[in-house]
């Protein structure tokens, strides 16, 4: 999806500048070209001659360099790219991209480009919160500029929230994600992407769910937003970002999730990897139920609506492909075949979920891909990539 294709990438200064020299060679291997703008905060976290190893290339850092503007004017270098990707994207970035300004080489190549911005913020997380922040995103977003991340995590400064970079596969799925929109092997479909848990209300205040964090459903979203494909994704409530160039529809509770689901039909392919709650309160309370002293409440439950059985159940709108997804803690391929038949789904991606695996909640996923021929066993890898290479099973697919 990127082959060929020319990134400017300007670092900004914050201690995530590190995981763009790996973005770098992650780009580079797809067959992109990079040639790195290092701000002078960037500059204190990678040194240009490590940018310029791996972009391979002469790294840009001064606005005022007589060098430079002989060999390249910064207006030019602002176009010579097909995407801008910023970064790190640190709140002062952003801040002068949103005022317009141009103090600098990078700040000026923003406001000089009539090129496209991906920004990857980084920052800490009150930075990230600050009204001022809030604001500037808002006013990005609404001019068109793309984002990924920030994610949720551990942060350098020793806080916890969100303000971590992407990673350096999500932003190259989201890379991908504004190429492949114009020139996939996918351009053309559309895809349906369940993702995260449900909430099951006990009352206005109560609610049953479950530990799915929606990293796999939203990497899946991403890699086929990436490969081209029209993408729906209907998430329940996640920490998760919304992946860059992807319709998403939130919801809470299983059924909504169904309805919103139908209402994404037709589709040629449904991927349910959401954890949806089995069971709901029958009758959940319309007032908080209170601790009186009296009897305890009584929850009776009521089974859900199986979206995934009943996708691929529809008679006249059944989607070519409907992928489900089988969590199980042990003969994980032999429940997983039960189920494809049981829910009459073409594929289903079998993962070990035993609390040692650390899957539900980590980043990384172990599968076994089960059709009606086969069983393809899969290495290890993280949760990104088993997204990306099912997306591209599902583009081989499609062309086969
Ligand atoms: O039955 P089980 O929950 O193990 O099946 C898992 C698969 O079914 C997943 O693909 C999940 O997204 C889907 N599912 C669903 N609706 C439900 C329950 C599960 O779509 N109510």
């Amino acid at each position: 999806m990127v082959d060929g294709k020319r990134t400017l990438l300007i670092v900004g200064g914050g201690i995530a500048a590190f995981k763009s020299l790996d973005l770098v060679r992650r780009l580079r291997e797809r067959g992109a070209t990079v040639r790195g703008v290092l701000t002078a905060g960037g500059a204190q976290f990678v040194t240009p001659l490590s940018l310029s190893a791996l972009t391979e290339d002469k790294v840009y850092q001064d606005l005022f360099s007589l060098t430079d503007e002989a060999e390249m004017g910064h207006i030019e270098l602002s176009r010579s790219a097909d995407l801008i990707v910023v970064a790190p994207a640190t709140a002062d970035l952003m801040a002068k991209m949103a005022t317009g300004s141009a103090s600098d080489l990078a700040s000026t190549l923003l406001l000089a480009t009539d090129t496209d911005v991906l920004i990857a913020p980084a920052m800490n997380v009150r930075m990230w919160e600050h009204p001022a922040t809030v604001a500037n995103l808002a006013t990005l977003r609404a001019r068109g500029v793309a984002v990924v991340g920030p994610n949720e995590g551990p942060m350098a400064c020793g806080e916890f929230g969100f303000g971590r970079m992407a990673e350096p596969l999500e932003i190259v799925a989201a890379i991908e994600g504004y190429f492949g929109a114009a020139d996939g092997p996918l351009k053309g479909r559309r895809a349906l992407v369940t993702s995260g848990p449900t909430h099951e209300p006990i009352d206005p205040v109560r609610y049953i769910a479950n530990r799915s964090s929606g990293k796999q459903g939203h990497a899946i979203a991403a890699a086929l937003a990436g490969l081209g494909a029209e993408t729906t994704l209907v998430t329940g409530p996640t920490h998760e970002p919304n992946p860059a160039g992807v319709r998403v529809i939130r919801i809470e509770t299983a059924r909504q999730m169904l309805a919103a689901c139908l209402a994404g039909l037709p589709t040629d392919v449904a991927i349910c990897a959401a954890a949806v709650a089995d069971w709901r309160v029958a009758s959940a309370a319309e007032q908080k139920l209170k601790k009186d002293g009296g009897a305890l409440p009584a929850l009776t439950l009521t089974e859900n609506p199986d979206i995934l059985a009943t996708l691929a159940g529809r008679e006249n709108d059944r989607p070519a492909l409907v992928i489900g997804f089988a969590a199980e803690t042990e003969n994980v391929v032999e429940h997983a075949a039960a189920k494809r038949a049981r829910k009459g789904c073409d594929w289903i991606v079998a993962n070990d979920v035993s609390p040692d695996t650390g899957t539900f909640g980590g980043d990384g996923n172990t599968v076994h891909l089960v059709t009606a021929e086969q069983v393809e066993d899969w290495p290890p890898l993280s949760k990104v990539e088993v997204g990306q290479r099912l997306a591209r099973r599902i583009a081989d697919h499609f062309a086969a």
